[in-house]
């Protein structure tokens, strides 16, 4: 049965506006906007989740999303492989299945070949290929910069969404994906990186989201999310403010990428870093012993990162053991939800 529609009686004012966290462009521009209430928004603007729920019926939710950025490589087929997998990734982290999608382009037609922008989508379609996705649309600009994305659509049971918004005590943090994918698009740009890095790095950043999404499926997972362009801080301290918990992080058992960790200590670091510490390093606590490269990875930028999942205390090794055994080697327990300090994160 299709619950009622729409009642534009009421409406959520201050949409957009986070509270305590420092809000993006977009939630600046939204804050204080009158949308329209709909009781079968599950998820939306005034809860900003990965992506957007909306109710169908008592057994079906539509669950959506929308990602699109500049290369941060050079091959063009590798550039929309890691595109794709970034952008179907926010349906994997809300626990939906991804159904459809659609392109989202801007391309400078004047000074680029058309055949590059068609290995990009031949790149995108073969992971939403993977993904069991189809293409069924998009939209073009001209535009100076070149940015490919989409926005995908997936189902999702309406009693069955992941937020992040649901740690409880004790729960361990799994992060599936090694971190330091902005410091290592900054060495590619500078052209430090050699074949070998940049290669194992792409291979990451195209790896869909969906494996390390279908083995959680069967664990007893809290609150879920994955780390893109806030850092592995910044999205953590998004589950962590107002959860009534606080969070432990151990650094040393965080999956880096020692290159990315090199550079860092050189200073290679992009200005998201220091975006993302000033944005949301006020809920955060560093042990004296973290180093201060340490610190910079875990604020770094992450393209098409891995899901960061809190999992029961008890099934928290049978999960990494999991992951680990469908090639998901370097998933790791990070961390600990604990009673206090409360709405904080300690790094220790
Ligand atoms: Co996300
Ligand atoms: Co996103
Ligand atoms: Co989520």
């Amino acid at each position: 049965m299709v619950a009622e529609t729409i009642r534009l009686t009421q409406t959520v004012k201050g949409a957009g506006c986070a509270a305590k966290l420092a809000p993006g462009i977009l939630d600046k521009a939204l804050c204080g906007l009158d949308l329209p209430f709909d009781q079968n928004l599950l998820v939306g603007l005034d809860r900003a989740d990965d992506a957007g729920v909306y109710r169908v019926s008592d057994e079906l939710a539509l669950v959506q999303t929308l990602d699109f950025f500049p290369p941060m490589v050079d091959d063009p087929f590798s550039f929309g492989q890691i595109a794709a997998a970034n952008a179907l990734s926010d349906i994997y982290a809300m626990g939906g299945v991804p159904k459809t999608a659609m392109n989202i382009v801007a391309f400078p037609a004047k000074t680029m070949d058309i055949s590059i922008l068609r290995t990009i989508i031949e790149g995108g379609l073969s992971k939403m290929k993977e993904a069991g996705v189809v293409l069924i649309g998009g939209h073009t600009v001209e535009d100076s910069e070149l940015k490919y994305g989409l926005s995908v659509t997936g189902y999702i049971h309406p009693e069955r969404i992941l937020t992040k918004r649901n740690l409880q005590k004790g729960d361990r943090l799994i992060l599936t994906k090694p971190l330091g994918t902005g410091i290592i698009a900054t060495a590619i740009k500078a052209g430090l990186a050699d074949q070998e890095l940049i290669d194992r790095v792409t291979q990451a950043m195209a790896t869909l989201n969906l494996y390390a999404a279908l083995i959680m499926e069967d664990f007893t997972v809290h609150a879920c999310t994955d780390i893109t362009g806030f850092g592995f801080l910044g999205h953590l301290a998004e589950m962590v403010v107002d959860s009534g918990f606080g969070v432990h992080i151990t650094a040393s058992a965080v999956p880096v990428y020692p290159e990315a960790l090199e550079w860092a200590a050189m200073g290679l670091i992009p200005a998201g870093a220091y975006n993302n510490r000033n944005y949301r390093g006020a809920f955060v606590d560093f042990a004296a012993s973290v180093q201060q490269r340490v610190q910079d990875l875990l604020f770094d930028p992450q393209t098409s990162g891995g899901l960061l999942i809190a999992v029961a205390a008890g099934e928290a090794e049978s999960l990494v053991a999991a992951l680990k055994a469908k090639g998901i080697e370097c998933a790791a327990i990070v961390g600990e939800v604990v009673n206090r300090p409360v709405d904080r994160i300690v790094v220790e």
